[in-house]
């Protein structure tokens, strides 16, 4: 089988090439005979020619391309010549020729594809990720894909451009602690010893600080064994970052760059700079969420100064347990039925809310169960702090502060959905969240966690309050959010091996247990570490948001499902019992 060389690509013939003579290579995206005429549409990564096969042009091709079927792998020559009047398709850049054919190769053969090689297919996800190679013939894929492309580039050329330089670091590597469960790699020459692969390179950006780098980025694979969902794979891509010698604001600075090139370049938007900056605990209170989205107002209320004095028995449990009362004004939603309202209860439910309060706001009144219990002046000053209006529908909440607001920032997404608050053309709304506490508590295990990592630094200021009020000390981290989603997060870092010893015991974690998971990291401090910081990007979410999808794995070739497993793989999969008695390992 003689394979003709391409001249062109399928995405590239134009009335100048009108008259020459041509090959073309490529799949049989669309078929059509048409009164003794065969009109393929030639599909490659470029884009879609017309080709002919016409009896009276050649007889032999034509009868040649009675065989063409739907993605049959084909090479042609033939002439360019303008689409007769009236049948030009202004919707393809090359619609206003076709190429006659006068020699047909067909390259290979195919089955009949389970799904349409087309865009806005309605086949299930699962069937398009088992036959992901088919699925990545779909131009709306493979636009994602040449997007990220993009983005390696503009990334890689913007940190180069800016003196950082571009490490590689180590993927069997000792495991480091960023909140999730570590995937383990069984090490054959040491029994019973295992590799961690990274969670991310943090130590190790760390110790290039330490090692005189100054400036490190990376684009890198990151694995996390945590629960899959539509932001979350095992294994994602960060834009990897640390820098020597800095602040807070220096770190911003380049991160700000960055995205207003994103923003140019992928949105072909301007990106005004500085971006807004929100304070964790102002974010909590009125949007509920490290993590707002700030594409629509909606804001929640502290009513705590409002119900003070409130006998109603649910606030002044709330209050007098240092809890809160929160409040939601749903604009026009006072004709919500009852049956809205209680899915509206179930809602928060389901979230661990004890019960959802709600209330119609009327002229000189509000309609609500719990109205008996509330003074006149009460509801007076509810109304008048909420700026509410007849019509409106109050929704309100209370108990432990950090979990009724997180609550609430569930339910004020749910009621913007419901009432359809977010305009497809909403502006992309982006926002550093600052301030966030050191530390999380956990009731369960009833110790602290590093809210961050054991890494960041506190705020000089509230060094002392690690040993007398651990809770209320502030760190240097910050995240960068997007359209309620997290793109990036990092923080200055400990600099100092005693701060970092003083960390580590308010983690609980014994002197032995952090020398013997941390040595490495706390003995290079030992030696001139440098002030430093940094931040990672979640790379797989910029592209997703940039790419306007609304899943990860769009813009990933080759995504797990969300049980974790990876369906044209099919992986994981058993492996020989050889395998594992080299390794040392039992199957119970
Ligand atoms: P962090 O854990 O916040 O920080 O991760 C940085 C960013 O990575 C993205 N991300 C994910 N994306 C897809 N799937 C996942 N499972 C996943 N987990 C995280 C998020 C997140 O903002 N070493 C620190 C960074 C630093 O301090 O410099 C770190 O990894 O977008």
């Amino acid at each position: 089988m003689k394979f003709m060389k391409r001249t062109h690509t399928c995405g590239e013939l134009r009335e100048t090439n009108i008259g020459e003579s041509v090959v073309l290579n490529g799949w049989v995206a669309i078929r059509r005979d048409l009164g003794g005429v065969i009109f393929i549409e030639l599909r490659d990564r470029f884009g879609l020619t017309q080709v002919v096969f016409e009896p009276s042009y050649n007889l032999d091709s034509h009868e040649h391309g009675k065989k063409l079927r739907s993605e049959f792998v084909i090479s042609i020559e033939g002439k360019v010549r303008k689409r007769p009047e009236g049948t030009e398709n202004p919707a393809l850049p090359t619609g206003n020729i076709d190429v006659m054919v006068d020699h047909l190769v067909i390259l290979n053969h195919a089955d009949t594809p389970p799904f349409a090689i087309e865009d806005n297919i309605d086949a299930h996800e699962d069937l398009r990720l088992k036959f992901r190679y088919l699925d990545l013939r779909r131009p709306e894929m493979q636009k994602s894909l040449l997007l990220r492309h993009k983005m390696y580039l503009l990334t890689r050329k913007y940190f180069d451009q800016n003196g950082f330089i571009e490490i590689e670091t180590p993927i069997l590597m000792k495991s480091t602690p960023e909140g999730a469960r570590d995937f383990l790699v069984p090490s054959r020459l040491h029994k019973g010893k295992f590799y961690a692969l990274p969670q991310s390179p943090q130590t190790y950006k760390q110790i290039l600080m330490v090692a005189g780098m100054d400036r490190y980025f990376q684009i890198v694979k990151c694995f996390r064994d945590e629960d899959l969902r539509a932001d979350r794979q095992y294994e994602f891509t960060q834009i990897d970052v640390e820098m020597s010698f800095v602040d807070v604001e220096d770190i911003f600075e380049i991160v700000e760059g960055l995205m207003k090139i994103f923003y140019k370049e992928v949105l072909g938007m301007e990106l005004e700079t500085p971006i807004k900056r929100l304070a964790f605990d102002d974010a909590m209170e009125k949007y509920g969420s490290d993590k707002p989205d700030l594409r629509f107002g909606l804001e929640m209320v502290n009513l705590n100064s409002v119900f003070e004095k409130s006998e109603f028995r649910v606030f002044r449990e709330a209050l007098d347990g240092k809890g809160i009362v929160t409040a939601l004004v749903a604009k026009g939603c006072g004709d919500y039925t009852r049956n809205q309202l209680d899915v509206l209860t179930d809602f928060v439910k389901k979230l661990g809310a004890g019960g959802l309060i709600w209330m119609r706001v009327k002229e000189n009144d509000v309609e609500a169960p719990i109205a008996k219990f509330l003074t006149e002046e009460e509801k007076k000053n509810l109304v008048s702090t909420l700026n509410a209006e007849p019509g409106d529908l109050l929704l309100l909440l209370s108990g432990n502060k950090l979990k009724t607001l997180n609550i609430m920032g569930h339910l004020r997404l749910e009621m913007a959905k419901r009432m359809n608050l977010i305009q497809p053309d909403a502006k992309h709304a982006l926002l550093w969240v600052t301030d966030f506490p050191l530390f999380e508590w956990d009731d369960d295990t009833k110790r602290y966690y590093a809210m961050h990592h054991p890494f960041t630094s506190p705020r000089v200021e509230d060094i002392p309050l690690m040993d007398t009020d651990p809770a209320q000390v502030k760190a240097r981290a910050y995240d960068l959010v997007l359209n309620g989603n997290e793109i990036a997060g990092g923080s200055i870092r400990i600099h100092d091996s005693a701060l970092q010893t003083k960390m580590f015991s308010v983690l609980g974690i014994s002197d032995e247990e952090a020398q013997e998971k941390f040595g490495f990291l706390t003995g290079a401090f030992k030696y001139g570490a440098p002030p430093h910081g940094g931040i990672a990007f979640g790379f797989d979410r910029l592209a997703m948001l940039f790419a306007g999808r609304h899943s990860i794995r769009d813009v990933i070739a080759f995504p797990k499902t969300s049980s974790g497993i990876s369906l044209m793989d099919e992986s994981p999969s058993s492996v020989d019992e050889n395998q594992l008695k080299e390794l040392h390992i039992r199957v119970r």
